[in-house]
């Protein structure tokens, strides 16, 4: 089976590569990746050589060059390929709209064209938008995204919808609540807060940090992926989550107990503007029909990727030079200059 992955020099989409390479001897995989600032062939350094993987540069918003990748025939296409940070679309919503919105589409497109028998697409439990304090959200919520990020999101997956409904397109959702692990790159709150604690550095935690995540493990959230790849069906969304939401003081202060760090690292500042407070999935659905479980918990997750991220410091550092530079002192040091000019704006 010929896998086109979209995405796949990314957190998630390294991961899954190696997964797919590991466990999934039956596929042969394309990686087609833009390589943006989140995009790092580094991520896959570690790959064994194999006649089963090669990697394509490409845009997924250029409907030539992926008209192109797609002469090579796939049987599925998994596709991952985004603009991810909600902080970043807040700023600037083009590229998001551009890969996010217009990417799907092309892709959906070729796929359809080229005869594709399977089109998995990866949104995100922030479509729904914040969950109420003791509800959880099942795949029938209403869509309800908060940031430039999810309503991006939320529109590719209605386009997703609108070609299973108009060309009965052979397509599965998948929404996945917060994913961390190895090869985060360090804008997001784990890595990030790892990073800046083993340089004791200001962990900066928006607004007063009792906003609640369901984390889960990357290599989780691949194995996922690969049972709706094997087994799911055609034209259902999925939600995928771990079950136990929790608020970013608490995975700050655990980060900080493993790292032998003080809690004084703690710095509040001021929030992201319209922060979702709370995401909740209900993924009894995909429990039920697909068998999947996740085998990680929090605390070994947790424990694991902060030795990660500290064994790889180096990568770290390479992730954060350069123009991440610039973009930390923009959000970070300058937070009340840059929101303010946001608001003005
Ligand atoms: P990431 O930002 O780490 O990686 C995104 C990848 O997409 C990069 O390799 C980048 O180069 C590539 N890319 C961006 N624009 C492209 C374009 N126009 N053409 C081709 N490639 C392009 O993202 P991630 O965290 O690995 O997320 C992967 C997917 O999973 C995204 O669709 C995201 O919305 C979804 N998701 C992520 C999480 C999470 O917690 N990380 C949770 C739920 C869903
Ligand atoms: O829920 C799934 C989503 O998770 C994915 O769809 C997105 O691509 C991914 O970026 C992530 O979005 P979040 O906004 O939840 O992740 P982030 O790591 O940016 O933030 C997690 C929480 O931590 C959120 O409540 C904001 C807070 N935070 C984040 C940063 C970067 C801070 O308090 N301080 C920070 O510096």
């Amino acid at each position: 089976m010929k896998v086109l992955v979209t995405g796949g020099a990314g957190f998630i989409g390294s991961n899954l590569v190696r997964l797919l390479l590991a466990e999934a001897p039956e596929l042969e995989i394309t990686n087609f990746d833009k390589l943006t600032y989140a995009g790092n062939l580094e991520n896959l350094a570690d790959l064994p050589r194999s006649r089963r993987y090669r990697f394509l540069r490409g845009d997924v918003a250029d409907a030539r060059a992926v008209d192109r990748a797609f002469a090579r025939g796939f049987d599925a296409v998994i596709h991952l390929a985004a603009e991810t940070h909600v902080d970043r679309s807040l700023e600037d919503a083009a590229p998001f709209l551009r890969t996010n919105v217009l990417g799907t589409e092309v892709l959906l497109d070729a796929a359809r064209r080229h005869g594709a028998a399977r089109f998995l697409h990866i949104s995100t439990d922030e479509v729904y938008g914040s969950a109420p304090p003791d509800a959880s959200f099942d795949e029938a919520a209403p869509l309800r995204p908060s940031s430039p990020y999810a309503a991006s999101k939320a529109a590719a997956d209605l386009l997703v919808m609108s070609h299973v409904h108009s060309f009965g397109a052979p397509a599965i959702i998948l929404r996945c609540t917060n994913n961390y692990g190895p090869y985060q790159f360090p804008e997001k709150l784990i890595p990030l807060m790892i990073a800046n604690a083993l340089e004791d550095r200001p962990l900066p935690v928006y607004g007063d940090g009792l906003q609640a995540r369901d984390w889960i493990h990357v290599e989780d959230y691949c194995r996922a992926i690969l049972a709706a790849l094997r087994r799911g069906r055609a034209g259902e969304v999925y939600n995928v989550s771990a079950g136990r939401p929790r608020t970013n003081l608490e995975v700050i202060r655990g980060l900080l107990a493993l790292l032998g760090k003080p809690e004084s690292l703690i710095a509040f500042v001021e929030d992201r503007p319209g922060h979702d407070r709370r995401y909740a999935l209900d993924s009894r659905k995909f429990r039920k029909e697909l068998g999947w479980e996740p085998r990680r918990t929090f605390e070994e997750g947790l424990a694991a990727t902060a030795q990660w991220n500290r064994a790889n410091a180096d990568w770290i550092e390479r992730c954060r030079s350069g123009a991440y530079r610039t973009y930390y002192k923009r959000h970070y040091t300058d937070r009340r200059k840059t929101l303010a000019r946001w608001r003005a704006s």
